[in-house]
């Protein structure tokens, strides 16, 4: 028992917990997964799976992505990018819904499976369902030679070594920068990408794991807003663009290990709904780093100040107009757009972690959960 104790202290490497040990893996666990892939100084990047799918890639009528959880919005992520640089109709599915809904599919289409474990059963069946109807399907896994990895044609691993802590948080990071790999390669052979902006994304997709242990910086900041917010009953999650699927997988990671009931919504959702739970008592927050869509989250920002919601502002460093009507804010590095949810999740899953842990939550082991389901 004492050795079980501490076997498990060393692997938790000096960290209270596995979810933090991996949050803070993250800057590691990018550079991982980066690594042999992306060579800015050549202008290249290196993806098997793709070469020998490259046909089936550039052809393909449309790329459907299924996953669970976490991977499904990484997924999420990637239906921005891959439309955005690509420009092929990407459509994101719950690995369940997309099983049982006797799916229209055929050797045009390209799916694309997203699991950390690589054994999550609903999953495991889509990606089976759409090879039988001829698909080609590509897979994104942590875990090396796991079932999905095998049912796949081709596939590409995200780097990011064993994920202990039953909320996902390096898988997820991960996910997203195979997903901004694939776009980025995929576009500029297709030609949707040009050549400079191609290779400033590269240069820029080398910097992010920089930038992500610099937004790690933000800890002590998260822990001390979770004093403040931790008695909250509801918490609501708004982005837009490529920082609403972030919001999902904010609030996604609060409901896990602190059991406060939280949504995501696409801020400008908000007004169809979630609008009239907005009072004093309403954490409210707010994905917002600059981008052309910045504007527009600001006016959201205020609609939610206008009823009294408490803000906290995901915000980059220079940001003026939204940290002064914040409650609070956490700062982050600036980067393109496309690689903001890498960056903005890192504060969101500190907060969770922080949130969770003053409530007495098992942070590692939340009740009912489980970290791979391989049952229906
Ligand atoms: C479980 C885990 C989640 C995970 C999901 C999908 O619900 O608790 O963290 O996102 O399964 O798992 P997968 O291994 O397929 O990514």
């Amino acid at each position: 028992q004492q050795l079980q104790m501490d076997i498990e202290q060393i692997e938790k490497g000096g960290f209270e917990h596995f979810m933090l040990k991996e949050i803070y893996e993250q800057p590691r666990s990018i550079r991982d997964t980066l690594r042999g892939r992306l060579l800015p100084e050549q202008g290249l990047i290196n993806m098997r799976g793709i070469d020998e799918y490259k046909e089936k890639f550039l052809n393909a009528n449309r790329i459907i992505i299924v996953g669970c959880g976490t991977s499904w919005h990484a997924g999420l992520v990637g239906e921005y990018m891959i439309e955005d640089l690509v420009r092929i109709p990407v459509e994101v599915e719950y690995a369940s819904e997309f099983r049982y809904r006797n799916p229209l599919i055929n050797e045009k289409d390209v799916v694309i499976a997203i699991s950390q474990s690589g054994e999550t059963a609903d999953t495991l069946a889509a990606v089976k369902l759409a090879k039988s109807m001829g698909a080609t399907i590509f897979g994104i896994c942590n875990v090396v030679g796991s079932s999905i990895a095998r049912e796949t044609h081709a596939g590409a691993y995200t780097h990011a070594g064993p994920e202990i802590g039953v909320a996902s948080t390096k898988a997820f990071t991960a996910q997203i920068t195979v997903l901004a790999l694939m776009a980025l390669k995929l576009g500029y052979m297709k030609g949707t990408l040009s050549e400079s902006r191609y290779m400033r994304l590269l240069i820029e997709l080398n910097s992010i794991p920089e930038k992500v242990e610099e937004t790690l910086k933000c800890d002590p900041i998260t822990r001390y807003l979770a004093e403040i917010y931790k008695d909250s009953n509801n918490a609501l999650y708004l982005g837009r663009g490529y920082n609403f699927p972030v919001a999902l997988e904010g609030a996604l990671k609060l409901k896990e290990i602190s059991y406060i009931h939280a949504e995501g919504y696409p801020a400008a959702e908000m007004k169809h709904g979630p609008i009239a739970l907005i009072d004093e008592n309403m954490p409210v927050i707010v994905i917002a780093p600059k981008s052309d869509q910045y504007d527009k989250i600001f006016s959201n920002v205020q609609e939610v100040k206008a009823r009294k919601g408490k803000i906290l502002a995901i915000v980059n460093h220079d940001d003026e107009d939204i940290a002064s009507i914040a409650d609070h804010i956490i700062e982050v590095p600036e980067t393109e757009n496309i690689f903001s949810p890498i960056i903005n999740t890192i504060p969101l899953q500190l907060l969770s972690y922080h949130i969770a842990l003053l409530r007495g939550c098992n942070v590692d082991q939340p009740r009912n959960l489980a970290k791979s389901v391989t049952v229906e």
